[in-house]
Protein backbone atom coordinates (compact mmCIF):
# COMPACT_ATOMS: atom_id res chain seq x y z
CA UNK A 1 0.00 0.00 0.00
CA UNK A 2 2.79 2.67 0.51
CA UNK A 3 3.61 3.11 -3.12
CA UNK A 4 -0.42 4.33 -3.20
CA UNK A 5 0.50 6.39 -0.58
CA UNK A 6 3.56 7.82 -2.88
CA UNK A 7 1.03 8.00 -5.92
CA UNK A 8 -1.35 9.58 -3.98
CA UNK A 9 0.73 12.38 -2.32
CA UNK A 10 2.19 13.26 -6.23
CA UNK A 11 -1.10 14.26 -7.77
CA UNK A 12 -0.77 17.75 -9.50
CA UNK A 13 -3.47 19.52 -7.98
CA UNK A 14 -3.50 22.53 -10.35
CA UNK A 15 -6.44 24.33 -9.63
CA UNK A 16 -9.07 26.06 -12.15
CA UNK A 17 -7.86 29.01 -12.99
CA UNK A 18 -11.98 30.96 -12.59
CA UNK A 19 -10.55 34.57 -13.93
CA UNK A 20 -9.35 32.88 -17.39
CA UNK A 21 -11.93 33.47 -20.19
CA UNK A 22 -11.41 33.56 -23.78
CA UNK A 23 -13.76 36.13 -24.51
CA UNK A 24 -11.48 38.50 -26.14
CA UNK A 25 -9.10 35.90 -27.98
CA UNK A 26 -8.82 36.11 -31.63
CA UNK A 27 -10.47 33.02 -33.18
CA UNK A 28 -8.46 33.19 -36.24
CA UNK A 29 -5.15 33.34 -34.61
CA UNK A 30 -6.40 30.45 -32.42
CA UNK A 31 -7.14 28.68 -35.87
CA UNK A 32 -3.98 28.61 -36.80
CA UNK A 33 -2.30 27.76 -33.52
CA UNK A 34 -4.41 24.47 -33.24
CA UNK A 35 -4.61 23.60 -37.04
CA UNK A 36 -1.13 23.96 -38.25
CA UNK A 37 1.18 24.33 -35.12
CA UNK A 38 0.00 22.50 -32.34
CA UNK A 39 -2.09 19.42 -34.37
CA UNK A 40 -5.22 19.24 -32.40
CA UNK A 41 -7.40 17.92 -34.87
CA UNK A 42 -4.90 15.62 -36.37
CA UNK A 43 -4.76 13.81 -32.70
CA UNK A 44 -8.90 14.59 -31.91
CA UNK A 45 -10.10 13.46 -34.94
CA UNK A 46 -10.01 9.91 -36.90
CA UNK A 47 -7.03 9.58 -39.27
CA UNK A 48 -6.98 6.83 -42.62
CA UNK A 49 -4.50 5.03 -42.57
CA UNK A 50 -4.74 3.95 -46.18
CA UNK A 51 -3.51 7.27 -47.52
CA UNK A 52 -0.38 9.01 -47.23
CA UNK A 53 0.82 10.86 -44.54
CA UNK A 54 -2.67 9.60 -42.81
CA UNK A 55 -4.98 12.55 -43.10
CA UNK A 56 -8.27 13.36 -40.66
CA UNK A 57 -11.50 11.93 -42.20
CA UNK A 58 -14.10 14.54 -42.89
CA UNK A 59 -16.81 15.38 -41.18
CA UNK A 60 -16.04 14.40 -37.72
CA UNK A 61 -13.23 17.31 -37.05
CA UNK A 62 -12.08 17.36 -33.44
CA UNK A 63 -14.85 14.93 -32.27
CA UNK A 64 -11.96 12.13 -31.09
CA UNK A 65 -11.50 8.41 -31.12
CA UNK A 66 -7.78 8.31 -32.97
CA UNK A 67 -6.65 5.23 -31.05
CA UNK A 68 -3.37 6.29 -32.31
CA UNK A 69 -2.14 9.28 -31.31
CA UNK A 70 1.52 9.10 -30.09
CA UNK A 71 1.70 5.51 -31.07
CA UNK A 72 4.32 4.24 -28.59
CA UNK A 73 4.88 0.49 -27.23
CA UNK A 74 2.46 0.84 -23.99
CA UNK A 75 1.58 -2.70 -21.88
CA UNK A 76 -0.90 -5.19 -23.53
CA UNK A 77 -4.10 -4.16 -22.84
CA UNK A 78 -3.85 -0.71 -22.89
CA UNK A 79 -6.54 1.64 -24.49
CA UNK A 80 -6.49 5.08 -25.15
CA UNK A 81 -8.16 7.38 -27.29
CA UNK A 82 -8.17 10.87 -28.13
CA UNK A 83 -11.48 12.69 -26.53
CA UNK A 84 -14.28 14.77 -28.27
CA UNK A 85 -13.20 18.47 -28.03
CA UNK A 86 -16.05 19.82 -30.04
CA UNK A 87 -18.89 21.85 -28.46
CA UNK A 88 -21.26 19.09 -28.45
CA UNK A 89 -22.41 19.48 -24.86
CA UNK A 90 -22.97 16.00 -23.80
CA UNK A 91 -19.93 14.21 -25.29
CA UNK A 92 -17.64 17.29 -25.78
CA UNK A 93 -16.22 20.17 -24.24
CA UNK A 94 -19.53 22.46 -24.42
CA UNK A 95 -20.36 22.77 -20.57
CA UNK A 96 -16.80 23.25 -19.60
CA UNK A 97 -15.54 26.96 -18.63
CA UNK A 98 -12.99 28.58 -20.55
CA UNK A 99 -10.87 27.93 -17.64
CA UNK A 100 -11.41 24.12 -17.21
CA UNK A 101 -10.61 23.97 -21.07
CA UNK A 102 -7.69 25.75 -20.35
CA UNK A 103 -6.12 23.70 -17.51
CA UNK A 104 -6.61 20.37 -19.61
CA UNK A 105 -5.07 22.03 -22.45
CA UNK A 106 -1.96 23.10 -19.99
CA UNK A 107 -1.56 20.76 -17.09
CA UNK A 108 -3.21 17.81 -17.72
CA UNK A 109 -6.36 17.32 -15.71
CA UNK A 110 -9.91 16.47 -17.44
CA UNK A 111 -12.69 18.83 -16.13
CA UNK A 112 -13.76 16.61 -13.06
CA UNK A 113 -9.85 16.32 -12.39
CA UNK A 114 -8.82 13.15 -13.44
CA UNK A 115 -5.49 13.24 -14.64
CA UNK A 116 -4.93 12.98 -18.25
CA UNK A 117 -1.75 10.49 -19.89
CA UNK A 118 0.91 12.18 -21.25
CA UNK A 119 -0.32 11.24 -25.07
CA UNK A 120 -1.76 14.30 -25.04
CA UNK A 121 0.88 16.81 -24.79
CA UNK A 122 0.34 19.47 -21.88
CA UNK A 123 3.71 19.20 -21.48
CA UNK A 124 4.63 21.31 -24.53
CA UNK A 125 1.33 23.05 -24.38
CA UNK A 126 1.95 24.24 -20.79
CA UNK A 127 4.72 26.28 -22.36
CA UNK A 128 2.14 28.42 -24.48
CA UNK A 129 2.14 31.95 -23.28
CA UNK A 130 -1.32 33.41 -22.30
CA UNK A 131 -2.18 35.28 -25.20
CA UNK A 132 -1.93 32.15 -27.51
CA UNK A 133 -3.72 30.22 -24.60
CA UNK A 134 -6.32 32.82 -24.99
CA UNK A 135 -6.66 32.78 -28.91
CA UNK A 136 -6.35 28.44 -29.12
CA UNK A 137 -9.17 28.15 -26.64
CA UNK A 138 -11.35 30.79 -28.13
CA UNK A 139 -11.42 28.90 -31.45
CA UNK A 140 -11.61 25.56 -29.69
CA UNK A 141 -15.31 26.61 -28.64
CA UNK A 142 -15.80 27.28 -32.18
CA UNK A 143 -15.67 23.53 -32.91
CA UNK A 144 -18.82 22.83 -34.92
CA UNK A 145 -20.83 20.59 -32.03
CA UNK A 146 -20.46 16.72 -33.23
CA UNK A 147 -22.49 13.92 -30.66
CA UNK A 148 -19.95 11.33 -30.07
CA UNK A 149 -19.34 9.26 -27.17
CA UNK A 150 -15.61 8.39 -26.66
CA UNK A 151 -14.99 4.63 -24.81
CA UNK A 152 -13.18 4.80 -21.51
CA UNK A 153 -9.62 4.20 -21.21
CA UNK A 154 -8.04 1.40 -20.38
CA UNK A 155 -4.86 1.50 -18.71
CA UNK A 156 -3.27 -1.70 -16.93
CA UNK A 157 -1.02 -1.48 -14.01
CA UNK A 158 1.02 0.13 -13.36
CA UNK A 159 -0.20 2.63 -15.71
CA UNK A 160 -3.04 3.27 -13.90
CA UNK A 161 -1.05 4.77 -11.33
CA UNK A 162 1.46 6.66 -13.05
CA UNK A 163 -0.71 8.67 -14.60
CA UNK A 164 -1.58 10.43 -11.25
CA UNK A 165 1.90 11.36 -11.28
CA UNK A 166 2.01 13.26 -14.87
CA UNK A 167 -0.41 16.60 -14.65
CA UNK A 168 1.54 19.37 -13.48
CA UNK A 169 2.06 22.71 -13.51
CA UNK A 170 2.22 24.97 -16.44
CA UNK A 171 5.21 27.07 -17.07
CA UNK A 172 3.88 29.38 -19.23
CA UNK A 173 6.63 32.06 -21.30
CA UNK A 174 5.24 35.48 -20.36
CA UNK A 175 4.70 36.41 -24.04
CA UNK A 176 5.29 34.80 -27.20
CA UNK A 177 8.58 35.92 -28.94
CA UNK A 178 7.99 37.38 -32.18
CA UNK A 179 11.08 36.51 -34.38
CA UNK A 180 13.97 34.76 -34.86
CA UNK A 181 15.42 31.77 -32.84
CA UNK A 182 13.31 32.44 -30.16
CA UNK A 183 10.34 32.09 -31.95
CA UNK A 184 11.63 29.06 -33.53
CA UNK A 185 12.38 27.46 -30.25
CA UNK A 186 8.99 27.89 -29.00
CA UNK A 187 6.92 27.04 -32.09
CA UNK A 188 9.13 23.65 -32.13
CA UNK A 189 8.07 22.98 -28.87
CA UNK A 190 4.72 23.48 -29.06
CA UNK A 191 4.92 21.85 -32.58
CA UNK A 192 5.80 18.44 -31.30
CA UNK A 193 9.25 19.01 -33.84
CA UNK A 194 11.16 18.65 -30.39
CA UNK A 195 9.59 15.55 -29.27
CA UNK A 196 9.35 13.48 -32.22
CA UNK A 197 12.89 14.63 -33.92
CA UNK A 198 14.29 13.23 -30.64
CA UNK A 199 15.45 10.38 -29.84
CA UNK A 200 13.82 9.11 -26.60
CA UNK A 201 14.01 6.97 -23.62
CA UNK A 202 11.87 4.43 -22.39
CA UNK A 203 10.33 6.79 -20.30
CA UNK A 204 9.86 8.66 -23.58
CA UNK A 205 12.04 11.19 -22.38
CA UNK A 206 13.98 13.26 -24.60
CA UNK A 207 18.28 11.93 -24.20
CA UNK A 208 19.65 14.84 -23.66
CA UNK A 209 22.05 15.72 -26.06
CA UNK A 210 20.74 13.96 -29.03
CA UNK A 211 18.01 16.87 -29.35
CA UNK A 212 16.91 17.09 -32.96
CA UNK A 213 19.14 14.42 -34.15
CA UNK A 214 15.89 12.00 -35.58
CA UNK A 215 15.75 8.19 -35.00
CA UNK A 216 12.85 8.50 -33.03
CA UNK A 217 10.50 5.42 -34.51
CA UNK A 218 7.01 4.19 -34.43
CA UNK A 219 4.89 1.57 -35.78
CA UNK A 220 2.25 2.44 -38.39
CA UNK A 221 -0.90 0.69 -39.26
CA UNK A 222 0.33 -1.57 -42.29
CA UNK A 223 3.68 -3.08 -39.85
CA UNK A 224 5.94 -0.68 -41.04
CA UNK A 225 7.78 1.48 -38.56
CA UNK A 226 8.98 4.90 -39.68
CA UNK A 227 11.59 7.04 -38.28
CA UNK A 228 12.06 10.85 -37.54
CA UNK A 229 14.77 12.91 -39.66
CA UNK A 230 18.31 13.90 -38.24
CA UNK A 231 17.28 18.29 -38.32
CA UNK A 232 20.48 18.51 -36.47
CA UNK A 233 23.03 21.21 -38.92
CA UNK A 234 24.85 17.56 -39.26
CA UNK A 235 25.79 16.66 -42.84
CA UNK A 236 23.73 13.69 -41.57
CA UNK A 237 21.04 15.50 -40.89
CA UNK A 238 19.81 19.14 -42.55
CA UNK A 239 23.47 20.82 -42.78
CA UNK A 240 23.64 21.01 -46.65
CA UNK A 241 20.15 22.73 -46.63
CA UNK A 242 19.58 26.42 -47.17
CA UNK A 243 16.53 28.25 -45.66
CA UNK A 244 14.64 28.44 -49.17
CA UNK A 245 14.93 24.50 -49.31
CA UNK A 246 13.91 24.35 -45.99
CA UNK A 247 10.83 26.53 -46.25
CA UNK A 248 9.66 24.72 -49.86
CA UNK A 249 9.72 21.77 -48.48
CA UNK A 250 6.47 22.80 -46.79
CA UNK A 251 5.46 25.74 -48.92
CA UNK A 252 5.97 23.33 -52.04
CA UNK A 253 3.81 20.45 -51.09
CA UNK A 254 0.67 19.41 -52.94
CA UNK A 255 -1.21 18.46 -49.81
CA UNK A 256 -4.26 17.66 -51.67
CA UNK A 257 -2.31 15.61 -53.96
CA UNK A 258 -0.23 13.40 -50.88
CA UNK A 259 -3.51 12.83 -48.84
CA UNK A 260 -5.13 11.29 -52.00
CA UNK A 261 -2.18 8.64 -52.72
CA UNK A 262 -2.73 5.20 -51.54
CA UNK A 263 -0.10 3.80 -50.11
CA UNK A 264 0.87 0.17 -51.72
CA UNK A 265 0.31 -2.38 -48.85
CA UNK A 266 3.60 -1.93 -46.76
CA UNK A 267 4.61 0.63 -48.49
CA UNK A 268 5.85 4.04 -46.93
CA UNK A 269 3.59 6.26 -45.36
CA UNK A 270 4.43 9.09 -42.56
CA UNK A 271 3.65 10.52 -39.27
CA UNK A 272 5.00 13.47 -39.98
CA UNK A 273 2.19 16.08 -40.01
CA UNK A 274 3.02 17.67 -43.54
CA UNK A 275 -1.03 18.28 -44.31
CA UNK A 276 -1.31 20.58 -40.83
CA UNK A 277 2.76 22.09 -41.23
CA UNK A 278 2.11 23.22 -45.07
CA UNK A 279 -0.01 26.10 -43.73
CA UNK A 280 2.78 27.22 -41.67
CA UNK A 281 3.16 30.98 -42.46
CA UNK A 282 6.74 31.32 -43.89
CA UNK A 283 8.04 33.83 -41.47
CA UNK A 284 7.18 30.77 -38.55
CA UNK A 285 9.07 28.35 -40.66
CA UNK A 286 12.00 30.69 -40.91
CA UNK A 287 11.92 31.55 -37.33
CA UNK A 288 12.05 27.59 -37.07
CA UNK A 289 15.22 27.04 -39.27
CA UNK A 290 16.57 29.89 -38.06
CA UNK A 291 16.25 28.11 -34.52
CA UNK A 292 17.58 24.48 -35.87
CA UNK A 293 20.84 26.44 -36.71
CA UNK A 294 21.73 26.87 -33.04
CA UNK A 295 21.00 23.03 -32.52
CA UNK A 296 24.05 21.60 -31.16
CA UNK A 297 25.27 19.04 -35.08
CA UNK A 298 24.57 15.28 -33.98
CA UNK A 299 26.07 12.31 -36.20
CA UNK A 300 23.49 10.25 -36.89
CA UNK A 301 22.26 8.64 -40.23
CA UNK A 302 18.85 7.73 -40.14
CA UNK A 303 16.99 5.24 -42.11
CA UNK A 304 13.45 6.11 -42.17
CA UNK A 305 11.27 3.42 -43.27
CA UNK A 306 11.53 -0.20 -42.71
CA UNK A 307 8.75 -2.31 -43.92
CA UNK A 308 6.89 -4.93 -41.73
CA UNK A 309 9.38 -7.57 -40.71
CA UNK A 310 12.53 -6.22 -41.97
C1 LIG B 1 -0.45 13.87 -29.98
C2 LIG B 1 -1.90 13.80 -29.88
C3 LIG B 1 -2.65 14.98 -29.29
C4 LIG B 1 -2.52 16.31 -29.60
C5 LIG B 1 -1.55 16.96 -30.57
C6 LIG B 1 -3.53 16.99 -28.83
N1 LIG B 1 -4.23 16.10 -28.06
FE1 LIG B 1 -5.71 16.58 -26.70
N2 LIG B 1 -5.76 14.65 -26.07
C7 LIG B 1 -5.11 13.60 -26.68
C8 LIG B 1 -5.46 12.36 -26.00
C9 LIG B 1 -4.97 10.98 -26.37
C10 LIG B 1 -6.34 12.73 -24.94
C11 LIG B 1 -6.97 11.79 -23.90
C12 LIG B 1 -5.96 11.41 -22.83
C13 LIG B 1 -6.53 10.45 -21.80
O1 LIG B 1 -7.62 9.93 -22.00
O2 LIG B 1 -5.88 10.25 -20.77
C14 LIG B 1 -6.52 14.17 -25.03
C15 LIG B 1 -7.31 14.92 -24.17
C16 LIG B 1 -7.66 16.25 -24.37
C17 LIG B 1 -8.61 17.02 -23.58
C18 LIG B 1 -9.37 16.50 -22.35
C19 LIG B 1 -10.77 16.07 -22.76
C20 LIG B 1 -11.51 15.35 -21.68
O3 LIG B 1 -12.65 14.90 -21.96
O4 LIG B 1 -10.99 15.20 -20.56
C21 LIG B 1 -8.70 18.26 -24.15
C22 LIG B 1 -9.59 19.42 -23.70
C23 LIG B 1 -7.79 18.30 -25.28
N3 LIG B 1 -7.16 17.08 -25.37
C24 LIG B 1 -7.61 19.39 -26.11
C25 LIG B 1 -6.58 19.49 -27.06
C26 LIG B 1 -6.24 20.70 -27.77
C27 LIG B 1 -7.01 22.01 -27.70
C28 LIG B 1 -5.14 20.42 -28.52
C29 LIG B 1 -4.31 21.37 -29.36
C30 LIG B 1 -3.79 22.52 -28.64
C31 LIG B 1 -4.80 19.02 -28.29
N4 LIG B 1 -5.69 18.49 -27.40
C32 LIG B 1 -3.75 18.35 -28.91
C33 LIG B 1 -4.21 13.68 -27.74
C34 LIG B 1 -3.74 14.86 -28.31
C1 LIG C 1 4.40 13.19 -35.12
C2 LIG C 1 5.86 13.26 -35.31
C3 LIG C 1 6.45 14.43 -36.06
C4 LIG C 1 6.27 15.77 -35.82
C5 LIG C 1 5.31 16.43 -34.84
C6 LIG C 1 7.19 16.45 -36.68
N1 LIG C 1 7.87 15.57 -37.46
FE1 LIG C 1 9.13 16.07 -38.99
N2 LIG C 1 9.26 14.09 -39.52
C7 LIG C 1 8.69 13.03 -38.81
C8 LIG C 1 9.03 11.79 -39.49
C9 LIG C 1 8.58 10.40 -39.04
C10 LIG C 1 9.83 12.12 -40.60
C11 LIG C 1 10.46 11.15 -41.63
C12 LIG C 1 9.48 10.73 -42.70
C13 LIG C 1 9.17 11.87 -43.65
O1 LIG C 1 10.10 12.42 -44.27
O2 LIG C 1 8.00 12.24 -43.74
C14 LIG C 1 9.93 13.58 -40.61
C15 LIG C 1 10.61 14.33 -41.57
C16 LIG C 1 10.83 15.70 -41.51
C17 LIG C 1 11.60 16.46 -42.49
C18 LIG C 1 12.25 15.91 -43.75
C19 LIG C 1 13.74 15.88 -43.60
C20 LIG C 1 14.40 15.22 -44.78
O3 LIG C 1 15.56 14.82 -44.60
O4 LIG C 1 13.79 15.08 -45.85
C21 LIG C 1 11.62 17.78 -42.07
C22 LIG C 1 12.30 18.95 -42.75
C23 LIG C 1 10.86 17.83 -40.83
N3 LIG C 1 10.38 16.56 -40.54
C24 LIG C 1 10.67 18.98 -40.07
C25 LIG C 1 9.80 19.05 -38.98
C26 LIG C 1 9.46 20.29 -38.29
C27 LIG C 1 10.06 21.65 -38.60
C28 LIG C 1 8.52 19.98 -37.35
C29 LIG C 1 7.76 20.91 -36.43
C30 LIG C 1 7.11 22.06 -37.07
C31 LIG C 1 8.29 18.54 -37.44
N4 LIG C 1 9.09 18.03 -38.43
C32 LIG C 1 7.39 17.84 -36.64
C33 LIG C 1 7.91 13.13 -37.69
C34 LIG C 1 7.45 14.31 -37.12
Amino acid sequence: MWILTVLTACIADVPVDNAFSAAAGDVDRGRYLGEHVANCLMCHSQRDWDLLGAPNTDGVLGAGSNSTARVEAFPEGTVLWSRNITSDPETGLGEWTDGEIARAITAGLSRDGTPLFLNMPYDQFGQLSNEDLTDLVAWVRTLPPVRHEIPERVLPLPLNLVVRTMPMAPSAAATTPSSGPERGAYLANVASCVWCHSPVDSNQTVIPGKEMSGGHEWVVPNGGTVRSANLTPHATGLGGWSEQAFVARFKGLDVAAMHETRIAPGGFTTLMPWGSFAGLEEDDLRAIWAWLRTVPPVENTVVKWSPSGS
